[in-house]
């Protein structure tokens, strides 16, 4: 399955929208490759720039957020750290146990996860960037 970026995810901040679309490519990248059976080396590195770029991705939204003064950052922030570890311990347990069908279980929950906030969170953030700018 292929996540998209679709209409109802874009939350109109050009930045953030541009960033979520590279995330959902990577998130993709690291499925097939787990679905072309790809070894552990090229799996460790498609987990690693996924983990990598999310990190990258919410140090800029925090950024946007502490410089638009938006109410809503401390709960924001808390929820980007506590995703951090969600998702570092799903894509760990593929790199530890190989593509099964229980990690990839547990790492499409936590893509889930995702993009519920993307839907909420990210689009009032943006909103409120927006009303600020
Ligand atoms: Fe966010």
């Amino acid at each position: 399955m292929k996540y998209e970026l679709t209409p109802d995810l874009l939350t109109g901040n050009a930045l953030i929208d541009t960033e979520h679309r590279q995330l959902f490519q990577a998130i993709n990248q690291l499925t097939e490759d787990c679905e072309k059976g790809k070894g552990r080396d090229s799996l460790k590195q498609t987990a690693g720039f996924l983990v990598n770029y999310v990190a990258k991705h919410f140090a800029d939204e925090e950024r946007l957020q502490t410089t638009s003064k938006y109410p809503g950052y401390p709960t924001h922030k808390q929820f980007h750290e506590s995703y951090k570890e969600k998702l570092s311990a799903a894509v760990g347990e593929i790199e530890k146990n190989g593509p099964t069908i229980s990690t990839l279980g547990k790492f499409n929950g936590v893509v889930a996860i995702l993009i519920s906030h993307i839907r909420v969170e990210d689009k009032r953030l943006a909103a409120h960037i927006k009303q600020h700018s």
